[in-house]
């Protein structure tokens, strides 16, 4: 077993990595990686993701950033953006999706639920994002590098439909990972007091 110390420097050093080396990453790896993050801790047991495996260089990579762009320059468009800068980033992104050696589209299966409260959503929601984390972190112990993209969000129907996902698979997030082309500078945390109050 890790030690302690160990393990903290362990949590602390993960970083989002946004650079990848185009090698790439074995299906063991990502299994193990997979079936770590299905062991977060979710509400009620209720086990609520769903991963969905985009393999590179496929027709899904490119029905997804199609689904993406499409969704996003509708809502540049309508904000008034320059199309230049429209473009730009259109590329930018498209570029991302496909250099991605592994990309996992994350779903919330919006039956899995204990009852249909507004908090059970929230929970499920919450739940989700634990899967996220854990799956983030079994990347990193495998020397890999992740990167959480909230993009699909924006554009859930779309996504759903490009990758012919069932109609109960909400999407929630988008993951790249890789082995990592680039070392994050420092990050800046909150100091503890503001973010921590003990009451007595
Ligand atoms: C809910 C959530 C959504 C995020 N969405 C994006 C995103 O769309 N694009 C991106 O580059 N990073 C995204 N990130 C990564 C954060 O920017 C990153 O975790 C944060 O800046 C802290 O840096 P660190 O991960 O290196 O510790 C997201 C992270 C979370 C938890």
């Amino acid at each position: 077993m890790a030690k302690a110390d160990d393990l903290h420097r362990f949590l602390r050093t993960r970083r989002s990595i946004r650079r990848f080396r185009p090698d790439p990453v074995p299906d063991a790896v990502i299994e193990r990686i997979l079936v770590t993050a299905a062991h977060a801790p979710s509400a009620h047991n209720t086990q609520p993701w769903r991963f969905v495996l985009v393999a590179p260089a496929s027709s899904g990579r490119t029905r997804l950033a199609e689904a993406l762009t499409s969704a996003l320059r509708g809502d540049m468009t309508a904000a008034g953006a320059p199309q230049a800068e429209i473009e730009a980033r259109m590329a930018r992104s498209v570029r991302r999706i496909n250099e991605a050696p592994v990309l996992i589209l994350l779903c919330r299966d919006v039956t899995a639920v204990r009852e249909n409260k507004r908090q059970d959503e929230v929970m499920a929601i919450q739940s989700v994002a634990n899967a996220a984390t854990y799956l983030l972190l079994a990347a990193h112990a495998e020397g890999l590098g992740g990167n959480w993209i909230c993009w699909p969000l924006y554009a859930q129907a779309e996504t759903r439909a490009a990758l012919d996902l069932p109609e109960t698979w909400e999407p929630q997030a988008m993951l790249f990972l890789g082995y990592p082309d680039e070392t994050p500078g420092e990050k800046a945390l909150k100091p503890m007091e503001e973010v921590v109050r003990r009451v007595g």
